[in-house]
């Protein structure tokens, strides 16, 4: 049999299952979540009425909102144990390894972790949401050598972020630009960190470990990783004047250009029209506009050269940047809003459950027979 398989390499093009969460529709450059197109969230939804309707298939009304928003809010604190587990890991660590423990921890804490049931999910989910940033928050503090900031109450899920990073809450027009960035971020199908998450409890494992797994998958070049190496290389780029010559050799070095080019998208990203607004504004507002007129050039020169579009991390990246966060917390800040996704893929997984182990095509040597180690030469 293995003789004769056709073999997808990395996938490609391969249903493995159905989903009722998000359609990525690549044809007319469309990404639905449960049906609402992703660019119309980002401009009427807060962030957290979007958590709610990856997990319910439903916009919450304004009376479930509030009360979602409340129950986050209590949940923004962190145990003593993992505050010391991030007050002593090393300065130098990535912060998307400090998730990879700390989400890890939080499974270690759970006061009933052989509970498996599909609303015990949801209360961890809601957990992890509150508690990532505040993980992140405190080891951004603690690297600086600077006091950790308590998280407030009274703010937003996005403005909370700031505030426990760099304590104190920036103009709404940041604050809103972020909040359709984690928006963009929150879901987008099998991509390579949520089909990681699945496969991982479609052993009957626990969440938190396809937390974990899925946050590891992130942290790649190749998928989340690429926001931060958009800002390495625009920063390495230094001035529009050279982006053009930039890019014609690094075609020419046949090197891949983070922010560019995407499994299913080929025409295009359909995230980017909407992050791209709002990370002209964060230029308009600081008045450093040559990363956004390096971008239009970098996106110019690679449409026409090879025909490759950008994706979302492309406008991400100098987003974040402008809004003054460090490089290394972007990948981290996609997990704060992709945890959402991954939660609600997991539960979805295990309504209906199939162990997912596909085959490999053999191609080491031919059966053959063990020589005893005495009389191997
Ligand atoms: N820079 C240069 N060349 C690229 C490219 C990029 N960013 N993305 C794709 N290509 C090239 C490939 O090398 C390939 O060339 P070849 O046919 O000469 O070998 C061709 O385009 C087709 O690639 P494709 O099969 O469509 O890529 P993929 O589906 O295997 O990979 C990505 C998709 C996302 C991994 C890939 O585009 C990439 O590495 N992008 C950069 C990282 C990134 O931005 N990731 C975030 C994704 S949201």
């Amino acid at each position: 049999m293995a003789e004769e398989a056709t073999i997808h390499r990395g996938l490609d093009g391969v249903v493995v299952d159905s989903t009722r969460i998000s359609k990525v529709m690549p044809e007319i450059n469309s990404l639905v979540y449960f049906g609402y197109p992703v660019q119309e969230l980002a401009e009427h939804c807060c962030f957290e009425e979007v958590a709610w309707l990856l997990w319910h298939g439903e916009l919450p009304n304004a009376q479930q909102l509030a009360a979602f928003q409340a129950d986050g809010r209590s949940r923004r604190h962190l145990s003593k144990e993992l505050l010391t587990v991030i007050q002593k890991t090393p300065r130098t660590a990535h912060p998307m390894d400090l998730l990879r423990t700390g989400v890890s921890f939080l499974g270690m804490e759970d006061p009933a972790p052989h509970k498996e049931d599909a609303a015990t999910n949801l209360d961890r989910s809601m957990s992890m949401l509150a508690k990532i940033p505040i993980m992140l928050g405190s080891f951004y503090r603690v690297r600086k050598g600077l006091e950790i900031v308590p998280p407030r109450s009274d703010l937003s899920f996005a403005q909370n972020f700031f505030h426990i990073c760099l304590g104190k809450v920036p103009p709404p027009e940041v604050v809103r630009a972020f909040e359709a960035s984690l928006i963009l971020y929150a879901e987008h199908g099998f991509n390579a960190s949520t089909f990681t998450a699945r496969v991982v409890v479609s052993t009957l494992s626990d969440i938190y470990s396809g937390v974990t797994a899925g946050i590891g998958s992130l942290k790649g070049p190749l998928h989340g990783g690429a926001n931060e190496e958009v800002m390495r290389m625009l920063l390495n780029i230094a001035e529009p004047a050279h982006a053009r010559d930039w890019m014609l050799a690094a075609l020419r070095e046949k090197r891949k250009i983070m922010g560019f080019g995407h499994r299913v998208y080929k025409k295009g990203d359909s995230r980017c029209p909407t992050m791209l607004k709002y990370a002209r504004q964060m230029a308009d507002l600081t008045g450093q506009k040559k990363w956004l007129e390096m971008c239009d050039i970098l996106a110019d020169t690679m449409i026409k050269e090879k025909g490759i579009y950008p994706n979302l991390d492309f406008y991400s990246g100098p987003a974040y940047y402008l809004m003054g966060i460090d490089i290394d917390m972007f990948t981290p800040i996609f997990v704060m809003a992709r945890v959402t996704g991954w939660t609600a893929h997991i539960i979805e997984q295990l309504a209906d459950n199939r162990l997912i182990r596909p085959l490999s095509h053999y191609t080491g040597p031919a059966e053959r027979r063990v020589v005893p180690l005495a009389k191997r030469g």
